[in-house]
């Protein structure tokens, strides 16, 4: 885990990067919305459960989130649930009925706690509305982003995250060609039915964001970034003619193997 750090006067990342062979670095990023009833949203990697707890700890008492939002149950999200909901007693879980149905097959989710969420649905947190988006991109279908009518980003999941050369607390200074190359490659990998889908009707789908004009975007899997919005919408509208991305195969992984013994 990284150091968490403040985004907005109420908003804090718990940063964490997750090493990608021979590729880069991946963000794994939950965040902290210090609403009158506060926001746990997503709950980092199970390898790094401890410290992302410590982490959490630094920035909040658990014992006052009154809320955990899940954007949906990939591994990268769940790490720390079960730790949470038991340091948090007060807390809510906040997710789609099939996340919460899918974790149900691994441990017995306390279901008196849970609120059901379907995109278009929102929640009551004090002195602010949290709506769930869809993101135009997602890799899982139980994925609810964050629209929060306060402080007006967008927490869109996994949706405008990228694959990045090196751990940053703030991706401002990574050249845009370059940022643009790591996101592009990140969209690709992780939604690859992106190619399946028409031009227009994805277009169609980034509208469906600019219609409600975020300030900023804050995804799971980039650092923060004070870059326009609109600058990611309109590099995703070319994404479905983008070439597809390929995963390292069998003989990468050989040579990554046989470098780390030569160095060991
Ligand atoms: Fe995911
Ligand atoms: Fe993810």
């Amino acid at each position: 885990m990284d150091k968490p750090h403040q985004i907005t006067a109420d908003i804090e990342v718990l940063p964490s990067f997750f090493p990608l062979p021979g590729a880069g670095f991946l963000a794994i990023n939950a965040f902290v919305i210090k609403a009158k009833e506060p926001v746990l949203v997503d709950t980092g990697m199970g390898i790094e459960s401890e410290a992302f707890m410590q982490a959490l700890e630094k920035v909040i008492d658990p014992r006052d989130l009154r809320w955990v939002w899940l954007t949906h149950d990939d591994a990268d999200h769940t790490g720390s649930i079960r730790k949470i909901l038991e340091a948090a007693p007060k807390a809510r879980l906040a997710a789609n009925a099939l996340a919460v149905l899918r974790m149900s097959t691994s441990w017995p989710v306390p279901m008196h706690r849970v609120h059901w969420l379907n995109p278009g649905d929102s929640i009551q947190v004090g002195d602010r509305t949290l709506t769930a988006v869809r993101p135009p991109l997602f890799d899982n279908p139980t994925t609810i982003g964050i629209y929060d009518d306060k402080s007006e980003i967008f927490f869109s999941a996994d949706c405008f995250g990228g694959i990045i050369p090196a751990p940053v607390q703030n991706v401002d200074d990574i050249a845009d060609d370059e940022l643009t190359q790591g996101v592009m490659n990140w969209a690709c990998a992780d939604s690859p039915w992106i190619h399946m889908v028409g031009q227009d009707e994805f277009g169609r789908a980034l509208d469906r964001i600019r219609q409600f004009a975020p300030k900023m975007i804050l995804s799971a899997h980039l650092p923060t970034t004070r870059r326009n919005p609109e600058q990611f919408l309109k590099l995703f509208a070319a994404l479905p003619a983008f070439p597809p991305f390929i995963p390292p195969g069998q003989t990468t992984l050989e040579q990554l193997l046989s470098e780390k013994q030569e160095r060991s």
